[in-house]
């Protein structure tokens, strides 16, 4: 019998500037940028059986996950146009490196790490090949139909997904990698995650997305947001802008939550803990004048970025003073990395 099989190992990614809002067919708003975590990561094997029509059996960390039927759903879809996957048993079997609710995109994740092998499976099995930035841009595809901010997980580095002007090249139909427009030393970044609270999410991206669509401050969201975009990558050009470029990152995280907290219906969702974290970072950058700040997806949890060579100082300053904010004091410690890996 006819048997295919493919294992990703794929990075989560953290958003510099923020995909919110939706077009239709699973096309972003605007334009977001993000790097690839080094540490964070889903491991997924896909093992194909021929069979008279598409089933799936899917595994998280050896267990039954209700995560199936959104990958039967996304599965359906992509059959469209992938007609192969309707003649096929899927087993599917996949695990993190992060432990769950870390406030860390498991989804970014699942979804680049599935697109790969799925990717590499159509290979396989149609015997086309293509070559390897072909590969990754049709992986990209694959992962942002599952979920948007999984198709700049398949790159390494840093990555851009979204028409703009400011970027030639760029689409809203996949990801590409801008690594090499920007300087060596943003390549030591680091994102300590501090886990203000492990719930549930408040609102699910996709009803978090479909906030923007009626959303009163759309078109100054959309112009500040490109304006962003544009600035935050002349920033990473060169050092010498790491001030300059904490505070605009900080300020599109904060933009992303004014925008929930003035949707209808409005969210919440920064807790007294994320306020006290951010306002002890800003003091701390004061005192010491380093370049150390944060961002904070759709949730109360805040990414600390700092650069590495100023560990020893950020890693004494959250032992001593944000951990205490933390939910039983949790945290990860992760930073730029080099993107997936085929097993
Ligand atoms: C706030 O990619 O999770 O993290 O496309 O509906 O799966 P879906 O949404 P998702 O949205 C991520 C939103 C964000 C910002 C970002 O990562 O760009």
């Amino acid at each position: 019998m006819t048997t295919y099989t493919s294992t990703w190992l794929c990075p989560s990614n953290i958003a510099l500037v923020k995909y919110w809002g939706k077009k239709p067919e699973q096309l972003p708003m605007n334009p977001s940028l993000s790097f690839s975590l080094k540490l964070a990561r889903t491991r997924t094997t896909v093992s194909l059986q021929a069979a008279k029509s598409m089933k799936l059996e899917f595994l998280f960390e050896g267990k039954e996950s209700p995560f199936a039927t959104r990958i039967e759903k996304y599965l359906d879809k992509l059959s469209i146009e992938r007609p192969w996957i309707n003649d096929y048993a899927f087993q599917i079997a996949s695990e993190n490196t992060f432990p769950h609710s870390t406030g860390i995109a498991s989804s970014a994740s699942a979804f680049g790490a599935l697109a790969l092998c799925l990717e590499d499976l159509s290979r396989q099995i149609t015997g086309v090949e293509n070559d390897d930035d072909k590969f990754f841009q049709a992986a990209s595809r694959l992962a942002r139909m599952g979920s948007g901010s999984a198709s700049r997980s398949v790159y390494g580095g840093f990555a851009w997904w979204g028409k703009s002007n400011a970027l030639p090249g760029s689409t809203d139909c996949y990801a590409v990698p801008v690594s090499k427009q920007i300087h060596k030393s943003y390549f030591s970044l680091c994102d300590a995650v501090l886990l203000v609270d492990s719930k549930k999410k408040k609102v699910s991206s996709s009803a978090g997305h479909e906030l923007m669509n009626n959303h009163p401050y759309q078109a100054a969201r959309l112009k500040q947001v490109n304006s962003t975009i544009e600035q935050l990558m002349r920033f990473m050009k060169e050092d010498g802008n790491r001030m300059a470029f904490i505070d605009l990152v900080e300020q599109e995280a904060l933009s992303l939550h004014a925008l929930m907290m003035s949707s209808t219906p409005s969210f919440l969702l920064l807790k007294p803990g994320s306020v006290a974290i951010i306002e002890l970072i800003r003091e701390f950058r004061q005192q010491t004048g380093l370049p150390v700040g944060f961002t904070i997806d759709a949730g109360p949890n805040i990414h600390l970025l700092y650069w590495r060579e100023d560990q020893e100082a950020v890693h004494a300053f959250i032992k001593g003073e944000l951990l205490y904010h933390t939910e039983n004091g949790e945290w990860l410690d992760d930073q730029v990395g080099d993107g997936p890996l085929k097993a």
